[in-house]
């Protein structure tokens, strides 16, 4: 059986340490395409990686590239291609120019790797996934935004650094749009099965719960000059694995509702199980009255987000 062939659109922050997660875990080869201009660094990136071989103890393949033929029936595709956030901007303000971006990608994933699972992570995600998907004319099964399991990690990683229990127990989820009206599950959220309410005060449980919908700006503020990387990459990561290995794993991640919650036709952070199948099936529950009002707002940003993209 060949190797899977995994595309990276853009090898800025995220790609290239996504580069590296995927060669450790030996998911498939990788190809780390950006712009033309940028070919030659690309190709240096991926050289590197494959001068670490032996010390990272991965066979697969790694490299370079400027050139959309060399994505040429990749079975996953990750985009990360676009600007990211400097201090003081939002996700909302690199619409524009990101949006000129997620176009031509869409325009050479449909033509070079129409078969692939793609994933996006560029900002304003909510917008970029529409957008992609409207563009690529791909299944809905087979595109999908990461920022749920980014968020969702942020959520567990602020409740075991606050309970200072493991993260391992820790299960919790983040719902809706990719920005501040994101809604972080604190209801359903436990510590092996222990709901959070046992182990913390409701004043520590909101500075939680607000920490993450504002952890990318944290983020963004305290370096300076660029966004996250290395959480988002490994969300990726693990949304490819999930897809590669059949895992059927539930992550939150940016689907295409179609009724679930009472979206239709946006592409919103709800439970998804991952498999061969890509986003094969959005899990509901009901929501309580509180939840739901918040759905509700979350919503209303992303619309008005992906209006903006007039498409
Ligand atoms: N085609 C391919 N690559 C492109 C294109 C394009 N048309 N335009 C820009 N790129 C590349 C850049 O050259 C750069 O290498 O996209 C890469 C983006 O990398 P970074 O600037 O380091 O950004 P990163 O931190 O990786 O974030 C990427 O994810 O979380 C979001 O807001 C973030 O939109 C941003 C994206």
């Amino acid at each position: 059986m060949s190797r899977k062939k995994i595309a990276l659109i853009g090898g800025g922050q995220i790609g290239s340490i996504l580069a590296l997660l995927i060669a450790q875990k030996e998911l498939g080869d990788v190809v780390i395409l950006d712009r033309p201009e940028v070919a030659d660094p690309m190709k240096g990136k991926a050289l590197d990686m494959m001068a670490l071989r032996p010390h990272g103890g991965y066979d697969v393949n790694l490299s370079g590239t400027g050139d959309y033929a060399d994505i040429e029936g990749a079975d996953v595709i990750v985009i990360t291609a676009g600007l990211p956030r400097k201090p003081g901007m939002t996700r909302d303000d690199l619409l524009e120019i990101n949006l000129g971006i997620i176009a031509t990608v869409a325009e050479n994933i449909k033509k070079h790797a129409p078969n692939a699972f793609v994933i996006l992570t560029t900002n304003p995600l909510d917008a970029m996934v529409y957008a992609f998907y409207k563009q690529a004319g791909m299944p809905k099964e087979r595109v999908v935004g990461m920022a749920g399991a980014l968020d969702s990690g942020r959520f567990e990683a602020f409740v075991a650094m606050e309970t200072g229990l493991s993260t391992e127990d820790v299960s919790a989820i983040v719902l809706g749009g990719h920005g501040p009206t994101m809604i972080p599950m604190v209801r359903t959220a436990t510590v092996a099965g222990v709901p959070l309410d046992a182990l913390l005060s409701k004043e520590q449980i909101d500075k939680i719960a607000d920490r993450t919908r504002e952890a990318g700006t944290e983020v963004v503020k305290l370096l300076g000059n660029g966004s996250a990387y290395n959480s988002p990459a490994a969300s990726c990561c693990e949304m490819v694995e999930a897809y590669l290995k059949d895992k059927k794993r539930v992550i939150s991640s940016a689907a295409l509702c179609e009724g679930e919650y009472g979206i239709d036709g946006y592409f919103m952070g709800v439970p998804c199980v991952i498999g061969a199948g890509g986003i094969e099936k959005i899990l509901e529950f009901e929501l309580t009255a509180e939840e739901q009002a918040m759905f509700d707002t979350t919503l209303e940003a992303v619309v008005s987000t992906v209006k903006e993209t007039g498409l």
